[in-house]
């Protein structure tokens, strides 16, 4: 059947050959992100009303992003059935898609007036500019000249909390793609480094005939990211198509891609991780070179300019197919790379981690993209990754302290990156915490809560203060601190750090917030200031939940604005003789484990880092030595810190 219809359409293809097959819609370009021109082609308010049918089903793709990761909250941003989502991706309706994750999103399509579009709706957050909602949460699926329109009958601004008719960027198939057999268009996102050819190959489509849909051709074909590429389609796609092209093609063909089957049953298995010894041999395959070539890539790209004239400086013109086949071995960049890697580094085979994981068998997998499993006898936690990965790999490859993870090694195949982590036995300080855990016969004493405190503590001040360039972590939360059997703290996920230094330009990373924003910054979700103060008003916030055992969002209940409100009372209580406030502040199961004179210590502390003011805030390096103070003050049973925070 299928055989038949491949003949069909290479039949019709012979008969009428690409060329005949006219241009069906103009690409975009870069015109979608300059929102003050107004002469722009029509292009960027949609995709022009020529098809066949007024309504069709079409198709989208979106990367993954928190707070936008999981099936459900995907289908609700872009007004998906999360049923159908969930099913042509192969996935559980309650999945957690990996942060760069490309996800294929089921759509109805219409022409209204004189272009289609997929209507959803958006509730407008904080700070969000018709630009940051076209391209930062929707990726590039719409454009802020198409949600200006919608918003014409609106005033001016934009007010957080109203609603939005967002038009997202989707066509149907002309009468001559309808002939050449194409019964579906995909709107997909171009992200960086990608090519029409590469594209086309994701999807099986001949490189001719997305051109044509996109009004592209051979010497003009340069696309650029956050932009949409029509991609015509026989059949709808399906999951195994949207994993990332591998870079330029092998000798060895890599064994046939297997996404992982949808978490099935709840499966026990406590978060245990372990220390990875040191693994045996490096063997260089080519795998290495792969690896580096990938990291290395986007450097080399700059001293080799494709053929592209004035791109502007945001935009990462686009290889010509073909050109992407570069001299690898003659690049002396290249070999230094990758003998300074291959020297700390280890690469795993694709086989090793198969085995390793029982070819990453549901069984072991232990949340999202992570898996647990065994390589030479240690534990090991492996998290499977799309997209660029090389920031998590240089800052981890590069920083080497206790309470940071330590990155054992990686492996790429077949488009994903396998990044091998040492495993923490007691799992994510989220699973203890909080008092209305399910898992509530989970505890900490006083004692190991602050210990907990100093190793995150002292971490983010190694990040700050003794890497070069520093790094702000920017990721602060209860499920990125592991535990080890020790219940020693140890920083995870790194792949928001940021280099402190050139801050600018970083506004945009505004969006990356929501998911765990009550632990951003003011300044941060205001003006997306980016400083190692936003980590410090994290850990407050971090420190606040290990204190009183509630979440952030709990806490945010309890205030009307500022997080720090909640000390107001406490903090009242300083001078009286009675403690309960602060008793009631505490999380109820350290009753009679701490000292109220320690523990008001520690408010005065969390207070100093939830300063609204970044600057007034202690920096990580006087954190950490007041909670040493702490930690011994409650070893030795010693009444009060006899160093205080400095007034603020
Ligand atoms: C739009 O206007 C600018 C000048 O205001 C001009 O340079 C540009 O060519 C115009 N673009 C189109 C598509 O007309
Ligand atoms: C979503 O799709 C499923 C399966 O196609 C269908 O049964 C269900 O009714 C749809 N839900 C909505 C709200 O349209
Ligand atoms: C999309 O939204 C517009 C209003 O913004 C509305 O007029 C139109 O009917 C909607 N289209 C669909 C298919 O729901
Ligand atoms: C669009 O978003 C991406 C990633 O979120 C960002 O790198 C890019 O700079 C943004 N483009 C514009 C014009 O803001
Ligand atoms: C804006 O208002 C005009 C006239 O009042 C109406 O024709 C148009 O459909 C409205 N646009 C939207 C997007 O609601
Ligand atoms: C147009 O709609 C008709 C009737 O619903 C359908 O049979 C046909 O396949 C559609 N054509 C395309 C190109 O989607
Ligand atoms: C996915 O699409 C490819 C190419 O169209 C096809 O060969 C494969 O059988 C499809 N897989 C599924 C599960 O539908
Ligand atoms: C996802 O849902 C299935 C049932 O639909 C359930 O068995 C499974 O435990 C859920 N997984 C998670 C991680 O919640």
């Amino acid at each position: 059947m299928l055989a038949l219809r491949f003949f069909f359409v290479c039949a019709i293809l012979l008969i009428c050959p690409p060329i005949l097959i006219q241009a069906q819609q103009p690409y975009i370009r870069k015109l979608s992100t300059n929102c003050a021109v107004t002469n722009a082609s029509t292009s960027v308010f949609g995709y022009a009303c020529n098809g066949v049918n007024d309504t069709c089903q079409a198709y989208l793709t979106f990367r993954s992003k928190p707070p936008y990761n999981t099936v459900v909250s995907i289908a609700g941003l872009l007004n998906a059935n999360a049923t159908q989502l969930s099913q042509l991706n192969l996935v559980s309706e309650n999945y957690t898609f990996g942060t760069g994750e490309t996800v294929l999103v089921p759509t109805r399509c219409s022409c209204l007036g004189q272009f289609y579009q997929a209507n959803t709706t958006y509730v407008i957050q904080s700070g969000d500019t018709p630009l940051l909602i076209a391209n930062d949460t929707f990726g590039g699926l719409s454009t802020c000249h198409a949600i200006n329109t919608e918003r014409s009958n609106l005033t001016t601004d934009i007010y957080t909390g109203s609603r939005l008719t967002v038009p997202l960027r989707c066509a149907c198939p002309t009468e001559k793609q309808a002939a050449a057999g194409i019964n579906y268009l995909l709107s997909y996102l171009i992200t960086w480094g990608q090519t029409v050819s590469a594209i086309s190959a994701i999807f099986g489509v001949d490189t001719g005939l997305t051109l044509q849909a996109n009004e592209l051709s051979e010497t003009d074909f340069n696309i650029y990211p956050f932009t949409t590429l029509l991609v015509p389609l026989s059949n709808p796609p399906n999951k195994s198509q949207t994993i990332a092209p591998p870079p330029p093609p092998t000798t060895s063909p890599p064994p046939s891609p297997l996404s992982p089957p949808p978490p099935t049953s709840a499966n026990d298995h406590k978060w245990v991780y372990m220390l990875v010894g040191v693994l045996g041999g490096v063997v260089l395959t080519f795998a290495i070179g792969l690896c580096i070539f990938y990291l290395f890539f986007s450097k080399k790209k700059k001293t080799t300019p494709p053929t592209v004239s004035s791109a502007s400086q945001s935009f990462e013109a686009i290889v010509k197919p073909g050109d992407k086949k570069l001299d690898i071995d003659e690049d002396s960049e290249f070999l230094e790379s990758l003998s300074s890697i291959a020297q700390s580094l280890k690469v795993y085979k694709f086989e090793q981690l198969q085995s390793a994981t029982q070819d990453f068998s549901p069984d072991c997998l232990i949340k999202g993209s992570v898996y647990q499993g065994t390589i030479n006898g240690n534990l090991v936690a492996i998290k499977k990754m799309h997209g660029d990965v090389s920031n998590e790999i240089r800052l981890l490859n590069t920083i080497h302290h206790h309470n940071l993870i330590h990155l054992a090694g990686v492996c790429f195949d077949d488009g994903h990156w396998y990044l091998v982590y040492e495993f923490a036995v007691n799992g994510p300080l989220s699973d203890w915490i909080y008092y209305n855990a399910l898992s509530s016969n989970k505890s900490l004493n006083w004692m190991q809560r602050i210990q907990i405190a100093l190793d995150v503590a002292n971490g983010l001040d190694y990040l700050h203060s003794y890497t070069t360039p520093p790094y702000v972590y920017k990721n602060l939360e209860s499920s990125n601190i592991l535990l080890d059997g020790d219940f020693r703290a140890k920083i995870t996920n790194f792949d928001l750090a940021r280099s402190a230094e050139g801050q600018e330009g970083q506004f945009a990373l505004t969006r990356h917030i929501v998911g765990t924003r009550g632990y951003m910054s003011p300044e941060y979700l205001e003006n997306g200031l980016i400083s190692t103060k936003l980590d410090v008003y994290g850990f407050g916030v971090l420190l606040l939940e290990i204190v009183t055992g509630k979440h952030v969002s709990d806490l945010y209940e309890m205030v009307n604005k500022n997080l720090s409100e909640v000390l107001y009372d406490v903090l009242q209580e300083e001078n009286t003789d009675t403690n309960e406030k602060l008793t009631s502040f505490i999380d109820q199961r350290l009753q009679g484990n701490y000292l109220p004179e320690l523990a008001m210590s520690l408010v005065k502390l969390i207070d100093g880092c939830l300063s609204k003011d970044p600057s007034a805030r202690p920096d990580m390096n006087e954190v950490s030595q007041y909670l040493s103070r702490i930690l011994t003050a409650s070893q030795a049973g010693a009444l009060s810190v006899t160093i205080s925070v400095q007034a603020r």
